[in-house]
């Protein structure tokens, strides 16, 4: 690894994998750390700067491992701690970097903090690092206030003594108290732990509501709704939050080279940068792109306002199509755009109807689909600023709709009446190879259920097939380190609202026509093509590249 490169994650491309589904090496059914590391070869040659992992440590699996009950220790499911020392040394003797994710918002309800907690009782300090209080009504048997978890429902949850507490997530998720100096203490304690354990950077978790004011009296939801975002909301994107972000800011620094830190934070465009700022987290996550349906004119809207960001912030930009929370991108896009209210955000999240019809209704075009996803994805690998992947999109993966109720795990769908069939659908295991028991995935099962067409997406049958998609990705991310250039890039005008030209500054030029007529192109060495074609147009729903020079 080039360990002098202290800036590899401006530009870097960050691989995120979810270990419960990438690899099963003992065969119970759940990805490990052992069955990542046999997987290095095929990461090594992918050709990625980093792997991101989401949450492997000790948890009860209600919301996929972002509710932990140890934040310094890895799931026996998952492996042990020397399993997870030799990943990264296997990655780094590959030169992949390795980015663990942080939970800093809530804890699981195991965690032996909440367990002494709910044990010590109403006024107990062991209380005092979440957030209890008593219930409203004249036996207190109302929630303190009507505010409603991210993921429906009620925000509080009653303990048997009588008190509630707040949950912004799942109920087995409390929130932590960030008034709390030991909670402070302890993260610092666990990010040199990681860090001391080789860990390149770290991916901060709704990073944006650790800090919360819960003056009485507390206001209602509608009040909440209503008031600005403008850093002294009660429970969002409050400025305290980076009081907490610049004592991590000394952790990272006091590394050589420094640890980074990417912030999944939620916030008013105007406010990211002050979580990418180097004196916050460095970076910050922007999912733009992962909302904008396959338009020219969104596209570059999005391109435009990220790149002044993160100039305002000193941060490369960021740039995501598909990850753990959302439907992959191939099977958005094969979907009619969705309706969008006036300041042009989807009404819901896009393919949310698609899955909650078990994949029926508006019906799916694939093969569309998983054009436009290879044509937005080189699109977007060759833009200034750092590419994050989501395991299984360079296979081309779609959504897995039919996942029969009985067998989901997000909370989101328990918790909504089955209104959101949430998020297990991106999240079915890997298929590494056309047969066998899991698809290759390990010699058991898959803890969710793979459908049979993941046979014709498997990594056997892409492998050494030249128009497979993982083969795009392979080529895609071996040109990019070539023509890798500055953080910028100028708009080359089209004449055409269907079609986006951009050039970086060492000459690499990209092509994309986002619509169905083919453009004539005229000039340039295509280096690389989302959809193999002849003749001199570009053909609808295929991004190009252009060698610089
Ligand atoms: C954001 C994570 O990406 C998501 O998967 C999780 O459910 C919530 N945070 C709560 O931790």
């Amino acid at each position: 690894m080039r360990s002098d490169d202290s800036s590899w994650w401006r530009q870097g491309v960050v691989y995120q994998v979810y270990p419960r589904s990438f690899a099963d090496a003992d065969g119970d059914g759940i990805g490990d750390l052992a069955g990542i590391a046999s997987r290095l070869d095929y990461l090594g040659r992918l050709g990625i700067d980093a792997v991101w992992l989401s949450p492997f440590y000790p948890s009860a699996l209600a919301d996929g491992g972002y509710d932990v009950a140890d934040y310094r220790d890895v799931d026996p499911r998952l492996g042990t701690l020397a399993d997870f020392d030799a990943l990264v040394e296997g990655l780094h003797s590959r030169g992949i970097r390795v980015v663990v994710d942080i939970v800093p918002n809530h804890t699981s309800d195991q965690h032996e903090w909440f367990r002494q907690a709910l044990a010590d009782g109403p006024g107990s300090p062991a209380r005092e690092r979440y957030l209890f209080r008593a219930g409203a009504g004249a036996d207190g048997d109302e929630p303190p206030t009507d505010w409603v978890s991210m993921f429906g429902g009620s925000a509080w949850q009653r303990v048997p003594d009588g008190q509630w507490y707040l949950h912004n997530f799942a109920v087995e998720q409390p929130d932590l108290n960030w008034s709390h100096p030991g909670v402070r203490a302890d993260f610092v304690e666990t990010l040199r732990f990681w860090s001391d354990r080789g860990v390149d950077g770290f991916r901060i978790d709704v990073a944006h509501m650790l800090t919360k004011d819960l003056t009485e009296p507390l206001p209602s939801q509608a009040t909440l709704d209503a008031l600005p975002r403008d850093g002294r909301h009660p429970l969002l994107d409050r400025d305290d939050v980076h009081e907490v972000y610049a004592e991590w800011r000394r952790v990272f620094e006091s590394y050589d080279p420094p640890r980074t830190a990417v912030a999944e934070a939620w916030v008013d465009k105007a406010r990211v940068p002050l979580y990418a700022s180097r004196e916050s987290l460095g970076q910050a996550f922007n999912f733009d792109l992962l909302q904008a349906d396959f338009e020219a004119g969104q596209f570059r809207r999005v391109v435009q306002d990220n790149l002044e960001l993160a100039a305002a912030s000193g941060s490369s930009s960021t740039w995501v199509l598909s990850n753990h929370d959302v439907v992959r991108h191939a099977t958005r896009y094969g979907l009619p755009h969705p309706a969008r209210s006036t300041d042009g955000q989807p009404a819901q999240k896009h393919g949310v109807e698609w899955v909650r019809s078990g994949g029926v209704e508006p019906p799916l075009d694939r093969f569309a689909g998983a054009r436009r996803a290879r044509a937005a994805t080189l699109f977007m690998l060759a833009l200034p600023g750092a590419s994050y992947l989501y395991q299984g999109e360079e296979l081309g993966l779609h959504e897995v709709a039919e996942i029969p109720n009985g067998e989901r795990q997000d909370p989101t769908f328990f918790r909504s009446d089955g209104q959101d069939f949430g998020r297990d659908g991106c999240r079915v295991p890997l298929p590494w190879t056309a047969a066998g028991p899991s698809f290759g995935f390990g010699t058991g099962g898959a803890h969710l259920p793979q459908p049979g067409w993941f046979a014709d997406y498997a990594v056997a049958v892409q492998d050494d097939d030249p128009v497979s998609t993982l083969s795009l990705y392979r080529r895609a991310l071996e040109l990019r380190r070539q023509f890798q250039a500055e953080e910028h890039l100028d708009w080359v005008e089209t004449q055409n609202s269907e079609v986006l030209r951009f050039r970086r500054p060492n000459g690499w030029e990209v092509v994309t026509n986002f619509g169905a007529e083919p453009w004539p192109l005229g000039d340039g060495r295509v280096a690389l093509a989302s959809t193999s074609f002849g003749g001199a147009d570009l053909p609808g729903d295929t991004t190009i590249w252009i060698a610089p020079g």
